[in-house]
């Protein structure tokens, strides 16, 4: 059944992972959904699986998103399109991937919403659902990714502030480390990749989608702002014991 709130969602990076995992449980909600990333082939197949409606755009390309979301009554946004980069220290880190990950995962978050909001705020309904981490709350020693994650906690606590008044809703979602392909993104060699999600039992994307479901389901009244997910076997903190060189 339908939740009476809203009937239309848009996931960007629904192709893979979490935002797949998101798309099928909006779809399971009986919300119409469209799911937005660059990989057709991928988009297809989970629009066979789910009947969701694919979009394929870069979120990098302003007038490609522009073009695409025309016209489209959004009722819930889902921020989800994102990368890590840089998980060797910022000093190992190329501008391109500097450019790139700030570029994707903060830039475009504000251009999309900025693309949506007019009309959300016209018929006075919406929620607006920013992919977060961990990374963003607490230090992890990703310099790179944690600025941008930083800057999605900030974004999205003065937009709760700016659109008071709007009945638009803001809710920030932060994971932990979530088995999906992001490490194989993340990190160039494929042993390293995996070395993040093996070996204990990290969150699965469904975990996230069930969080974002429960947030939007929410009583109108009920903004669910903050959401922040861990592995039973994962914590942040404590102390890292590496030798330093003593002065002379
Ligand atoms: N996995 C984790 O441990 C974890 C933890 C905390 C937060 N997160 C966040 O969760 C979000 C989803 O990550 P994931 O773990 O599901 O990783 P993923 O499986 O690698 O998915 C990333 C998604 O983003 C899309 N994307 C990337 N760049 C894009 C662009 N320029 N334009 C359009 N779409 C783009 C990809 O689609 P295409 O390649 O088809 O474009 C893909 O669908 C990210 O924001 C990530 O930072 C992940």
């Amino acid at each position: 059944m339908a939740d009476s709130q809203y009937s239309v969602a848009l996931v960007t990076g629904a192709s893979s992972g979490i935002g797949a995992a998101v798309t099928r449980a909006l779809r399971a909600l009986d919300l119409k959904v469209y799911a937005l990333a660059r990989r057709r082939e991928a988009l297809a197949e989970l629009a066979g699986e789910v009947g969701c409606i694919p979009l394929v755009a870069d979120v990098n390309d302003t007038g490609q998103v522009n073009e695409v979301l025309a016209g489209l009554p959004i009722d819930i946004l889902i921020n989800n399109a994102g990368l890590g980069r840089g998980f060797a220290g910022l000093a190992q880190t190329t501008g391109e991937d500097i450019a790139r990950v700030i570029e994707t995962n903060v830039a475009a978050v504000l251009q999309v919403t900025r693309i949506v909001l007019p009309g959300m705020i016209e018929r006075q309904r919406g929620h607006i659902v920013n992919m977060g981490s961990v990374a963003g709350l607490h230090p992890t020693g990703l310099s790179l990714y944690g600025a941008t994650k930083g800057a999605i906690h900030l974004f999205g606590q003065n937009l709760r502030l700016e659109l008071q008044g709007t009945g638009i809703r803001v809710t920030e979602i932060c994971p932990g480390r979530v088995d999906t392909p992001f490490f194989d993104t993340a990190l160039d060699d494929p042993a390293d990749a995996k070395a993040f999600t093996q070996g204990f039992a990290c969150l699965r994307p469904e975990d996230i989608a069930d969080a974002i479901a429960y947030a939007i389901r929410a009583p109108w009244r009920c903004n669910i702002a903050t959401i922040e997910l861990m592995p039973t076997e994962q914590s942040i903190g404590g102390a890292r014991i590496t030798p330093v060189p003593q002065p002379p």
